[in-house]
């Protein structure tokens, strides 16, 4: 397939949820502008002829084939974005999707197993906190009752996030018996750093995904004046994060691990008031979850030190955890043979490491020369992406017969 065939679709979704003139993204889950990519799918896959369907948690499903059918090959991403995200992180892994199915077709495929490409909800947790939530819930990771107190920034419940578009949030939960109609799940994503690049290869396959976390730390001061308050007889909370950022810092080089703070909450969040909470949320993954467990610990400790010296309190809930994924089933070792790509591990978080863990999975990655991700510069060629198609395609036409 040429590049110009894959730009044509990818163009046709790429107006959607751009923002301002640096390439950004907003797409959040459930949001007008995640309407609008949902139903822009829906028609993609019904001017194919595909068969649509919104499962209970929301994920969308296009068939060519019997949705009911045993064995099935399953391909896809998701839709949505962090707040001022690239373009390729999910979108990608759906057009490519839907451009495999026509090369299958165009090649004269004839599948004896029904194929579907999915669009998995709320991958990124950009708006309620829970990375791959559409995942999780369908294979049981993650507890609907609790999904059901999830709530976003303005407040906005899931539930009432989901009702809105027409879906039962009674409804929400494990789905065992799609599960196993699945034979085979192979997510094409855009890579995340630049190892692609560096090894002059178009595509990959992943080997497999670092164990990671999401941490809320709630620090609880005392707000006042900002003139007035003799330093010495503040309790501010702001300080006691600042000095739990930087422990994070300097925990994650000692560990060889990554640790992030990239989102904070303070009240009241004026210039002359000290705050009287702040939330910081960390973000900490590692190779695998022993380490894990002493960069978290070791930064829990650091903030408890702190929060003592400067007569505040922290608090710390885990929001999710995601245990290391290996990719070592025969898809992934079809998709590194198949293809005669690179095989190269990841600090990112999919749907098909969630689904890894009930399903045969693969991961393939296309080459992101600016190596940056969750970021407007995020990037991948036309060319590339056309040629991740071809891959794809061909691993899909093994997987079918
Ligand atoms: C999702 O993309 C993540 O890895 O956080
Ligand atoms: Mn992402
Ligand atoms: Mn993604
Ligand atoms: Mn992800």
């Amino acid at each position: 397939m040429g590049a110009e065939r894959f730009a044509a679709l990818w163009g046709s979704l790429s107006p959607v949820g751009r923002v301002g003139d640096d390439g950004g993204y907003v797409r959040h889950s459930w949001t007008d502008t995640d309407l609008v990519c949902r139903e822009w799918f829906v028609e993609e896959a019904l001017d194919r002829d595909l068969e649509v369907e919104i499962d209970r948690n929301g994920n969308l499903w296009a068939w060519w084939g019997e949705p009911e059918g045993e064995g099935a090959v399953v391909t896809g991403s998701h839709l949505d974005s962090v707040p001022h995200g690239g373009a390729y992180d999910g979108p990608l892994g759906v057009v490519s999707g839907l451009l495999a199915i026509d090369r299958l077709r165009e090649r004269g495929v004839t599948p004896s197993r029904p194929i579907a490409v999915v669009v998995f909800t709320e991958e990124e947790g950009a708006r309620f906190g829970v990375p791959c939530l559409g995942s999780r819930l369908l294979t049981g990771a993650y507890d609907p009752a609790q999904a059901l107190r999830l709530r976003d920034r303005d407040g906005t419940w899931l539930a009432d996030a989901m009702g809105r578009a027409g879906l039962d949030p009674d409804r929400l939960g494990p789905d065992p018996e799609r599960l196993a109609r699945i034979g085979a799940f192979v997510e094409l994503h855009v890579e995340q750093g630049r190892a692609l690049d560096h090894l002059d290869a178009p595509i990959g396959v992943a080997s497999s995904i670092w164990p990671h976390g999401r941490y809320r730390f709630d620090f609880t001061g005392e707000g006042n004046h900002a003139g007035t308050t003799r330093m010495a007889d503040r309790h501010d909370p702001m300080l006691t994060l600042a000095h739990t950022v930087v422990a994070a810092d300097v925990a994650a080089r000692t560990h060889g691990a990554h640790a992030t703070v990239g989102r904070v909450d303070v009240a009241p969040n004026a210039t002359n008031a000290i705050a009287a909470r702040a939330s910081a949320w960390l973000d900490a993954r590692a190779a695998d979850t022993d380490t894990l467990q002493k960069l978290v610990d070791s930064i829990r400790q650091r903030a408890e030190e702190r929060a003592r010296h400067d007569g505040t309190r922290v608090a710390v809930a885990t929001e999710s955890l995601t245990g290391e994924v290996g990719f070592n089933g025969d898809v992934s070792r079809l998709a590194a043979l198949e293809l005669n790509a690179p095989v190269l591990p990841t600090g990112a978080g999919h749907d098909a490491g969630v689904l890894a863990g009930h399903v045969d999975t693969a991961m393939l990655f296309v080459r992101n020369p600016s190596g940056i991700s969750h970021a407007p510069q995020e990037s991948a060629s036309d060319a590339d992406c056309a040629v991740g198609v071809e891959k794809l395609t061909d691993l899909l036409a093994r997987l079918c017969q």
